[in-house]
């Protein structure tokens, strides 16, 4: 079966490949999904923002993208999320697979179970990031040349604004190492759906409080080869991977 990478800012094309479109209709709306051909094996692209990043944050449908995965038979779900760098030790430019989050989020759709009809369902999140492909993403990750952490807490805050620098001090102070806006609920929902989700971050700024204002990494050409390199990391673990070998914790 497919494996899916979920892609944000900054990652809106897969170098050489060829996309080929696929809206899928779900009961929480439609889904935009990209089968990629020419990948060593079978991959399907989701960018969560719109190709053209006109969908904020906080109105990304992810209940319909995460059903559509499901309705295409994906099993295993790598994401990505752009995230400002909270620890010290987590340079702009740097990745991190994450282990756990904190959810700062409000007034987004956050599950499949809303009672009546659909069931109430109270998921367990004591293991949220798949362990399976974590560890495949870390152990392949050498060949790649890239600064990549393997563990961190994602602090998901609603957006579409930034934080404030007191903001950043305390989510510091309550264990945070990056701050997104776009993992949350996702990784909720991917967890509803059983499938197996790792979620790899990649720093572009100092959060708040850092500087004076907020500057985003402006060296490109080291952003294309990070984007490149990341890109060619997670396409190796799916090849390398099966949906069998998921163990879903
Ligand atoms: N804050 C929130 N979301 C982000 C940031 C940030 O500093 N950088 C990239 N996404």
């Amino acid at each position: 079966m497919p494996a899916a990478i979920i892609a944000g800012t900054l990652m809106y094309e897969v170098p050489n490949m060829t996309l080929v479109e696929k809206i899928i209709d779900t009961p929480y709306g439609r889904a935009l999904v990209y089968e990629v051909k020419g990948a060593g094996s079978e991959v399907l692209f989701l960018p969560r923002h719109g190709l053209k990043h006109d969908t904020p944050p906080h109105n990304i449908n992810y209940r319909a993208n995460l059903k559509a995965l499901e309705i295409l038979g994906v099993k295993r779900v790598i994401a990505v999320n752009a995230v400002g760098s909270i620890n010290k030790e987590v340079a702009p430019l740097d990745l991190v697979v994450l282990s756990d989050y904190l959810d700062f989020t409000s007034g987004r759709e956050l599950s499949f179970f809303d009672g009546g009809d659909s069931g109430v369902k109270h998921v367990d999140m004591s293991k949220p990031y798949c362990s399976y492909l974590r560890e495949k993403i870390l152990a392949l990750a050498p060949t790649y040349h890239i600064r990549i952490h393997p563990q961190g807490v994602y602090v998901c805050t609603n957006g579409p604004r930034l934080e404030s620098p007191a903001e950043i001090r305390m989510y510091d102070r309550l264990g945070g190492d990056v701050v997104g806006m776009t993992g949350l609920p996702e990784v909720v929902l991917a967890k509803e759906l059983d499938l197996c989700y790792a979620s790899v971050a990649f720093s572009i700024n100092w959060a708040a409080g850092f500087m004076d204002t907020i500057e985003f990494t402006s060296d490109k050409d080291a952003l294309k080869k990070m984007q490149k390199n990341l890109l060619e990391l997670l396409l190796e673990t799916i090849e390398t991977t099966t949906d069998e070998e998921c163990c879903n914790e």
